[in-house]
């Protein structure tokens, strides 16, 4: 049985502190933490409080929704979530009880590479599309391969996360963090690892250690060649790389800096999306994550110009207090916030969501 939400959850930030207890400290600080001195990561969530809305009174919304299709695939919402890798690390049925939470709410949801259960058990238990997130791993026949399970237990795209080859986590570091026994990568067992050559003293731990073996724009066309599934690239943060990225054939991106894992002293996400989107000019979907944790946010960001959100650490904290029935809560608390932001700013569907809905602050000017 699944336990009960605690009465005074009633928004995404609720959940936080009961998920913190349950989890412990070492999961805590994998979980929370950011790149470096978490500036990206604070940002993420500052940047959306920035941003103010107009609210507009009266409108007709008779026959309003929040459908909508990506890849021709319909959604009943825009809110997807996101890959986070180990979900056994917070909940003994992991992977399988977040997909089932989210098929409650008819949420797509992105199966990490990193996933502590084999992608096909996360498969046959899904009720909304699922995508597999990927990660190029060093034996790009191995890494080929995953493809092909993913494609075979009918996931529906591919999102190959392009900006986490190295990172530094120092809270995780000061924690000492360890994945507990029993919790690890499934899909990845038995992934072939480059035979490690020893680096000498006054050599670059980076560039002739961990970069080895790192995936580049070549991989990227390896993999549009090999797969017949839309093909996303999750990590996406300037012009620049969303047109190079459309070059190399992907049909859709994800504006990400990886909930600030990554590298500190990016913008927020919120931030990076309105240049992205003029450089794009709708030629392939954009979707965004980061900071998304009120139902307004998801309207910010489709006022800006993505067509759909994807949700990391909220989804967590769901798993973490009440397993399949947390996770669909807080999916459920982010779709009615949604709605009723709709409703309060005249939006009758996600296609009426326009730049119109922020407030300037130059509208203001006496
Ligand atoms: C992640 N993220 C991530 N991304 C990815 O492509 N593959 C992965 O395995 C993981 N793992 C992961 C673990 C944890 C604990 C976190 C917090 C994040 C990044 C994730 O997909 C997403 O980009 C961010 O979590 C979005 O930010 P918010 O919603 O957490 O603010
Ligand atoms: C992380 C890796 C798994 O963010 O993407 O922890």
């Amino acid at each position: 049985m699944s336990p009960a939400i605690p009465p005074d959850i009633v928004s995404l930030a609720d959940y936080e502190p009961h998920a913190r207890r349950r989890m412990g400290e070492n999961a805590w600080s994998y979980i929370a933490g950011g790149a470096a001195d978490e500036r990206t990561l604070a940002e993420n969530q500052a940047a959306f409080a920035r941003l103010r809305l107009n609210g507009r009174v009266l409108a007709d919304l008779a026959g309003a929704h929040t459908r909508l299709e990506l890849f021709g695939q319909r959604l009943d919402h825009p809110i997807l979530v996101a890959p986070t890798a180990f979900h056994r690390l917070l909940h003994p049925d992991g992977e399988v009880a977040t997909v089932v939470g989210a098929g409650a709410l008819r949420a797509a949801m992105v199966v990490s590479a990193q996933a502590s259960l084999p992608l096909e058990a996360i498969a046959a238990r899904a009720a909304a599309p699922l995508w597999f997130q990927l990660y190029v791993q060093p034996d790009r026949n191995f890494t080929h391969a995953l493809v092909r399970r993913a494609e075979a237990a009918g996931y529906a795209a591919l999102v190959v996360t392009v900006d986490a080859p190295v990172s530094l986590r120092n809270r995780e570091q000061r924690s000492g963090f360890r994945l507990p026994p029993g919790v690890e990568a499934v899909n990845l067992r038995g992934a072939p690892q480059p035979a490690a050559q020893p680096v000498a003293q006054h050599e670059s731990e980076v560039f002739a250690g961990l970069l080895r073996a790192a995936a580049t724009w070549a991989d990227i066309d390896a993999l549009r060649r090999l797969t017949p599934l839309p093909l996303l690239l999750k990590g996406i943060m300037t012009p620049a790389d969303a047109l190079r990225g459309i070059e190399a054939g992907a049909d859709g991106l994800i504006v990400s800096n990886h909930g600030g894992r990554v590298l500190d002293g990016q913008p927020a996400t919120i931030e990076a999306l309105p240049a992205i989107a003029r450089a794009v000019g709708g030629r392939v979907p954009l979707l965004l994550d980061g900071g998304i944790r009120r139902g307004t946010d998801v309207l910010k960001a489709l006022a800006l110009g993505a067509r759909a959100v994807l949700a990391g650490r909220p989804v967590l904290h769901g798993l973490a207090v009440g397993g399949a029935t947390g996770v669909a809560h807080v999916l459920k608390l982010l779709r009615t916030e949604l709605e009723i932001a709709m409703a309060q700013t005249g939006c009758a569907t996600l296609g009426a969501i326009s730049p119109g809905v922020l407030w300037r602050p130059e509208a203001a000017a006496w």
